[in-house]
């Protein structure tokens, strides 16, 4: 008897300390949909050799996958750690599957994970959250309440500086922890914004985590570490991260996936990308015209390209790319960067005089005046969506009650609660919802072919 407790007591505490982030799920390196679906998931462990199994339900009992692999992440403040991986494979389009991951031979952690969904599905999108404040928690509660099938994030992911030590203290333990089970339940997916890249060249050798802890397709524009448009890396400072990030460094920080009937174009956005440089533009053109046959075109990128709050108001580098976007029928543009929910009405723009960066990109709009999301509700143009409320500081919350301030093609700016997007999206109709995180509805809007 009392081995037996001894040996329930050591298991208990063996799961107890088995992991530094317990597992999360990410799409992986599947952009599209199959037959046979699969995902990835991610740990986070100490660094030392242990014997770690993961299975999957199937009908007739648990199957074991793949043996976890793992990159060693040594790069101050936080101890050397391991990030393990594996991939949940052979998973029905659709269904939640239980999972559980062993730590020499007994369960230290049990979940289910939701496979990429065929057709009707819900995506939540936020950004500019991991800052740990309480608004970031509230808004987290509230989108799990929603039951998303996947989430994707705008960027500046974790605060300040994209750091692995940020992300331990205040992104998993909010999206991933016993209390907020999300981010073990349905993927997360995201792009970097420019809090998720290095500013100070020179400094916090941690930077860069998400190319460490990010498992996304690696299907996007095939850069190579300095090469120009690939996020910045200093030797003698960030060779920890990109050691660790394996294949994903630069190349993760864009790439497109298709969920449902929709297909999505996730774009970096930061400074150093030039969206006009052939090499890159060759590629979003290529990845727009392969998805003609999908039902919705969703571009997701961190830097907005229409926005009326005075903040960031200059920051317009991405507007150029608007003619490609509108001649391969892009729907719907998401957008962080800008700490507060706005929505135009459908336009399209001809860019007439693009100056350096940081400086305003001039051009003529043609703004789609019927739409209305009720009524009427077949755009002709691109909507723009500012979705960058999910925890930071609010930008310009006065500009909620002054709308002589906005500019004359947006159609929604909600600048003083935090908020968060629901995408509801089918073959034939599109519904967008903007909460709070008390459930109140901000705006909504719908869109039908
Ligand atoms: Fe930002």
């Amino acid at each position: 008897m009392r081995i037996m407790l001894l040996l329930l007591l050591t298991v208990f505490l063996q799961a107890q300390d088995a992991f530094l982030v317990k597992p999360y799920l990410q799409l992986g390196d599947a952009p599209r949909p199959a037959a046979k679906e699969r995902l990835d998931l991610l740990w986070h462990a100490e660094d030392r050799d242990v014997a770690w199994t993961v299975e999957v339900k199937g009908t007739r009992g648990w199957i074991v996958q793949a043996t976890p692999t793992f990159h060693r992440l040594d790069a101050p403040p936080l101890p050397a750690h391991r990030i393990y991986r594996t991939t949940l494979r052979d998973l029905t389009p659709g269904a939640r599957i239980p999972y559980r991951v062993k730590l020499k031979g007994a369960v230290v952690f049990e979940a289910s994970a939701q496979a990429r969904k065929p057709g009707a599905h819900r995506m939540i999108v936020f950004g500019d959250a991991g800052d740990g404040s309480k608004e970031q928690a509230a808004i987290a509660k509230a989108m799990a309440a929603q039951q998303p099938d996947a989430v994707f994030l705008t960027g500046d992911l974790v605060y300040g500086r994209g750091r692995a030590s940020e992300y331990r203290a205040h992104f998993f333990p909010v999206y991933n922890s016993e209390a907020m089970p999300l981010m073990r339940s349905v993927p997360f997916l995201g792009v970097p914004g420019n809090h998720d890249v290095p500013w100070d060249l020179q400094r916090w050798p941690d930077t860069l985590a998400y190319f460490a802890y990010w498992s996304l397709p690696l299907n996007g524009p095939a850069l190579k570490p300095g090469e120009s448009n690939a996020a910045p890396a200093v030797a003698g400072v960030h060779e920890a991260m990109v050691a660790a990030s394996g294949p994903a460094f630069p190349r993760m920080a864009s790439y497109s996936f298709n969920y449902g009937k929709a297909h999505w174009t996730v774009l970096d956005s930061n400074v150093y990308t030039d969206w006009g440089s052939p090499a890159l533009k060759a590629w979003l053109e290529a990845d727009l015209k392969a998805a003609k046959g999908a039902a919705w075109r969703i571009v997701a990128l961190h830097h907005p390209l229409f926005q009326s709050s005075r903040s960031h108001m200059e920051d317009q580098w991405m507007r150029p790319i608007s003619p490609i976007l509108e001649q391969y029928g892009v729907n719907l543009v998401l957008a962080g960067h800008v700490h507060n929910y706005q929505r135009t009405a459908p336009i399209r723009f001809k860019p007439t005089k693009v100056g350096p960066r940081g400086k305003p990109v001039a051009g003529a709009f043609t703004v789609d005046e019927a739409f209305d999301g009720k009524a009427a509700t077949r755009a002709k143009g691109i909507i723009y969506i500012v979705t960058g409320a999910g925890g930071a500081e609010l930008y310009d919350p006065w500009q909620t009650d002054a709308q002589a301030s906005w500019q004359p093609w947006t159609r929604a700016f909600v600048s003083d609660k935090h908020s968060y997007t629901v995408l509801d999206v089918e073959a034939k109709k599109l519904k967008l919802r903007q909460l709070d995180a008390e459930g109140r509805e901000l705006d909504a809007i719908t869109m039908t072919k």
